[in-house]
């Protein structure tokens, strides 16, 4: 029965992982006697010349009301070790002879798909992992709902119910853009929730002098419109919309010139979508004004939060099924998750299929996104 756990969480920070690192605590301790170390920086911390001063101490006592607290106490980080170039530079190795030094026996964690893939590299190493999925993105399939998502809704919806509220009052366009990556389902739930007049998802590239008219129409009977848009939203780069906007925009022009950063994993750092679309809708409705058309980025603003209800349930819920697979059962290499009302277990492989959004057109037009009527292709993200 492994004795001593080390816990990592890895990617973008998010609601609900404290609840998990207590629950995990909490269970591993008080039922089967486990000893753990916090590990911070997840990969980046264990792959350290110096990994103790990346230790916090955790035990039931350290761990009481943690659950409530945003974020995550043990940092995070987006190291991959299983690159070309840190393969080669000897990480995966460095980080078995690290949990050998520190007497680690297994790694509890949380993660989104690229910790999950690098948790699922070390196992094939040997080691034993089992990971809880998080992220606001909810784009990991073996879990109906990852830990944060809830949260972030909840707070995304009441953001964005203010801002189409004062937009009403000014007599504005208010485009609220969204993080989500390349699945739609923040955007999809914050809009929907919020009433929002139209909806911009990743899965379903916009014809922007259809997705301009359409605003338009809503923009001259209203006299305001309520936008949520993803970052991942897709446009093509050929339209003569895009084309127009890149001549007189100065704005247009460097943010589509601009080649988007990538993380250790390749995926590339999106966002400013809301200032294209800004500054294309001002030209295509003929507004005098650029200030008729108002954007929110919320951003960070969803990671950070406190965690709901929902998510400090999760949290407790996957931490406690997590040491009992690991620690109890002695088994590893699965992800938990939610399935309907039961907390179960895949393994990494199933998990870590990208879930994006899968609804009909018809469902998607139904509840406010916008469906362009050809399937556009050549896009910026
Ligand atoms: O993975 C969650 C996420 O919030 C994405 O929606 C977003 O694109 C990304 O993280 C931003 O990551 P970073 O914190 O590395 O800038």
């Amino acid at each position: 029965m492994p004795r001593k756990i080390a816990l990592i969480t890895g990617g973008g920070d998010c609601p609900g992982i404290n609840a998990f690192l207590a629950s995990a605590v909490r269970r591993g301790s008080n039922e089967y006697g486990a000893e753990f170390i916090g590990v911070r920086n997840a990969f980046s911390g264990l792959v350290a010349d110096n990994p103790e001063q990346y230790l916090v101490p955790l035990d039931p006592r350290s761990v009481v009301g943690l659950e409530n607290r945003s974020s995550t106490i043990l940092e995070s980080s987006r190291f991959n070790p299983f690159t070309e170039a840190n393969r080669a530079k000897g990480c995966p190795g460095k980080i078995l002879a690290n949990l050998k030094r520190l007497g680690v026996d297994g790694i509890l964690g949380t993660g989104g798909n690229d910790t999950i893939l690098s948790a699922m590299r070390l196992e094939e190493s040997g080691f034993p992992t089992v990971m809880a999925p998080k992220s606001i993105d909810n784009d990991v399939s073996g879990t109906d709902v990852m830990l944060g998502f809830r949260t972030a809704i909840l707070f995304g919806a009441q953001a964005a119910r203010s801002t189409a509220d004062s937009a009403r009052a000014h007599r504005r366009i208010s485009l609220v853009e969204v993080m989500g990556r390349h699945a739609g389902w923040l955007a999809l739930e914050i809009g929907v929730a919020s009433g929002a007049d139209l909806i911009t998802i990743p899965e379903r590239p916009v014809n922007l002098t259809e997705f301009c008219a359409e605003v338009s129409r809503i923009y001259r009977e209203r006299h305001y419109a309520n936008l949520v848009v993803a970052e991942g939203t897709s446009i093509p780069y050929d339209d003569p919309v895009i084309k127009r906007a890149r001549e007189e925009s100065a704005v247009v022009r460097s943010l589509l010139e601009e080649t988007p950063e990538l993380d250790s994993f390749g995926n590339p750092k999106l966002g400013g979508i809301s200032q294209i679309l800004r500054r294309v809708l001002r030209i295509e409705l003929g507004l005098e004004k650029i200030e008729e058309i108002r954007t929110t980025d919320l951003g960070f603003t969803l990671r950070g939060l406190a965690p709901a209800a929902d998510d400090i349930i999760l949290g407790i819920r996957f931490g406690i099924k997590a040491a009992d697979i690991l620690i109890g059962e002695e088994r590893s290499g699965v992800m938990v998750g939610i399935h309907g009302l039961e907390i179960k277990d895949v393994p990494y492989k199933k998990a870590l299929k990208p879930k994006t959004v899968t609804r009909s057109d018809r469902e998607l037009k139904a509840l406010g996104v916008f469906i362009s009527s050809n399937g556009e292709s050549t896009s910026r993200q």
